[in-house]
């Protein structure tokens, strides 16, 4: 195996669209690679073209990470190989249909693949990032963790986690050497849109991201240790005044009696 001082990144949804890039990209870099998804072939041919135009060591790993036995094998590759240096909890579904159209074992499916399998991901890589002083998470979201109305309200309340966890995950490991980083996306040009039954054609123009440009730009704010990198934003002072709200709203979130409006006529 090609010896990498960068290490192994593990990739999910590594088969299509943005972690597909992310793959090359990250081999472009210098990392050796494990890349997950359902569709072996892909893989397969992945690995192959990406090894041979970077010299990289590129590993296929076919899970369903819906199905709870697969994820357990991908969570003990991440316990055990101690050359992963970083996760890229990409893979995911979404759709744009109304949550009372929307039947609750696809939105339940859609639940395990958006957040138990990242979450188990990370919790399985984190010990050992821990441990060795050294690794970092790339969490891909989505701007409808912050504007869950836009898409299906399933698909936006499992982003929120994704971006929530990301949050707590900055704040309780960045002082032992491990970096987070959380990328929301807008509209991209993927296969996401035709799987989730609106083909991407049909969004306007003006708001749809090559996938190139989404991935290129979110490790540019990876190379700065961004926690959150949405780069399809273009005024920052935005974001930074709605993270400036939510930090001046917490301190005064709890307290011990309820306040003033709620008081009862008795
Ligand atoms: N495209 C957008 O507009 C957009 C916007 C915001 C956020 N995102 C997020 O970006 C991420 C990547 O999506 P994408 O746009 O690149 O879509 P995509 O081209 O459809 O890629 C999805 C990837 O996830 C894999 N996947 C799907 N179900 C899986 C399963 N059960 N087990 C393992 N892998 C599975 C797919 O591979 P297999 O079929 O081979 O399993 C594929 O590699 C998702 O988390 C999505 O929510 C996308």
């Amino acid at each position: 195996m090609s010896h990498s001082t960068l290490g192994t990144a593990l990739v999910t949804g590594a088969s299509s669209g943005i972690g597909a890039l992310y793959a090359d990209r990250l081999a472009r870099r210098g990392y050796n690679l494990i890349l997950v998804a359902r569709n072996r072939e892909r893989l397969n041919a992945m690995a192959r073209d990406i090894s041979s135009r970077t010299g990289r060591a590129v590993e296929v790993l076919a899970a369903d990470l819906g199905d709870a036995a697969a994820l357990a094998r991908i969570e003990e590759t991440l316990q055990h190989d101690a050359s992963i240096t970083l996760l890229v909890n990409n893979a995911g579904i979404g759709t744009h249909t109304p949550l009372l159209d929307s039947g609750v074992e696809q939105m339940t499916r859609m639940v395990a693949l958006n957040v138990t399998a990242p979450m188990r991901l990370t919790y399985a890589a984190i010990p050992g990032f821990v441990a060795r002083g050294r690794g970092a998470i790339i969490n891909i979201s989505s701007i409808v963790s912050i504007a869950p109305e836009v898409l299906n309200g399933v698909y936006g309340g499992t982003k929120a986690f994704v971006t929530a966890f990301s949050q707590s995950l900055h704040h309780e490991l960045a002082d032992k050497g491990v970096q987070v980083q959380a990328v929301l996306p807008g509209a991209t040009a993927t296969d996401f849109w035709a799987a989730g039954g609106l083909p991407v054609e049909n969004l306007d123009s003006a708001i749809v991201m090559r996938a190139e440009d989404l991935v290129d730009a979110a490790l540019v704010g990876f190379d700065r240790h961004e926690l959150i990198t949405i780069p399809s934003l273009h005024d920052v002072a935005l974001w930074n005044a709605f993270e400036a709200a939510r930090t001046a709203l917490a301190p005064h979130l709890s307290t011990n009696r309820p306040a003033e409006r709620y008081a009862t006529a008795a």
